[in-house]
């Protein structure tokens, strides 16, 4: 799916020397290296401020935790996605309520969210999903908050550097999550995540509760949590901001050539074509929708070809929030991405050759 070490080879040196100066500080949580990559990933997304912490998943607890939302609290998201979109809102205590994606860019239905904030007055958060690397219809969603009064938190995870009528991934909710798993488009060498917001406010309070709710050493003004970045992390990761935009217009030839390829071939398969709005996809996953699916990814398993499914079985569906009531049919576009969705390989290093021979191999399996 990936090959993350042809990309380490193109940036060993620097990231050893980058290593090597951890290890010679002996600062190895938050510190000096932590506050460079804040400034840095702030810099990067157009946002006043980033904070850090030590994973995406976290990015989204700490949010909410910051926006106080808990018990008694509903907050609105979508269930195509990866799991952790869903349960920071049942981790801080707050009820999960799903809305729809729409069918051509895996991302929330501004339409269906219009009727869920109407039937659920206890939300007090919307977190849209850019997916696969494409921003979410943020516009609608963004007037439909200010009309209700609740919150947006962007899950960005999947979506750094991508842009929304120009404004970047991240920096158009109150708070952007972002994970650096090293799998992301922006990866570190092991778990870490980011916080953006514009309001001094809430980045003061976000950096006091990843570090347990204090502000002065030893005295907590809050219960928070431990959820710091290591300076590791943060070295590995400033060396690779500065390639992320070289490695975003390689997954974006990348995706083109798929596209290329795969449209005259008259396929029952559904190309992720970037939606107008999305004005810069960054192709974190290259995802189609396949008839015959699981006989597809059997064929290209065939011809040494890995894919994925992203995602197997909506958030709505899983056993864990059964308690919540949905079933199947409640949301109908998510259960069909799932049924139908491969995830194609993509990553910056890939040849076209690559790419040829999996819209070759996908082109014989239907004909
Ligand atoms: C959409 C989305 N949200 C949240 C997360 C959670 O990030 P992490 O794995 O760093 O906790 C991920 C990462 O897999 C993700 O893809």
């Amino acid at each position: 799916m990936l090959d993350l070490r042809a990309q380490y080879a193109t940036i060993r040196k620097e990231v050893l020397e980058a290593v090597t100066g951890v290890f010679d500080q002996q600062s190895f949580v938050l510190g000096a290296e932590v506050e460079g990559l804040e400034q840095e990933l702030a810099a990067y997304c157009r946002t006043p401020y980033a904070v850090g912490c030590a994973s995406g998943t976290d990015a989204l607890i700490l949010a909410l935790m910051a926006l106080d939302i808990g018990p008694g609290d509903e907050v609105i998201t979508v269930p195509y996605s990866f799991f952790a979109t869903a349960s920071c809102i049942a981790r801080v205590g707050a009820k999960p309520v799903f809305v729809d994606i729409l069918d051509d860019t895996f991302n929330m239905d501004p339409g269906h969210l219009a009727e869920v904030l109407e039937q659920h007055p206890k939300a007090k958060a919307i977190i849209p999903v850019h997916l696969f690397g494409a921003c979410a219809d943020m516009d609608p969603i963004l007037e439909l908050a200010a009309k209700y009064g609740v919150a947006v938190v962007e899950d960005s995870a999947q979506s750094i550097g991508a842009t929304y009528k120009g404004h970047l991934a991240g920096s158009m909710g109150v708070i952007g999550s972002f994970s650096f798993f090293p799998t992301k488009n922006l990866g570190g060498c092991g778990d870490g995540g980011i916080m953006t917001t514009a309001d001094a406010g809430l980045a003061k309070r976000l950096k006091s509760l990843r570090v347990h709710g204090m502000e002065v050493k030893y005295f907590h003004d809050e219960i928070g949590i431990n959820s710091r970045l290591d300076a590791l992390q943060a070295a590995v990761l400033r060396v690779k901001l500065r390639h992320l935009e070289g490695w975003t217009a390689a997954r974006q030839a990348v995706a083109a050539r798929y596209i290329k390829q795969m449209e005259p071939m008259g396929l029952p398969v559904k190309l992720p074509l970037a939606a107008e709005h999305s004005t810069r996809h960054v192709y974190h996953q290259f995802v189609i929708r396949a008839e015959d699916r699981d006989g597809l990814r059997k064929t290209l398993e065939g011809a040494g070809i890995r894919t994925d499914m992203y995602y197997p079985l909506p958030l709505h569906l899983q056993k864990c929030f059964g308690y919540l009531g949905y079933k199947t049919g409640d949301l109908p576009v998510s259960e069909a991405c799932s049924r139908e969705c491969v995830a194609l390989p993509i990553y910056p290093e890939m040849t076209m050759e690559q790419v040829d021979r999996i819209c070759e191999s996908i082109g014989s399996h239907y004909n």
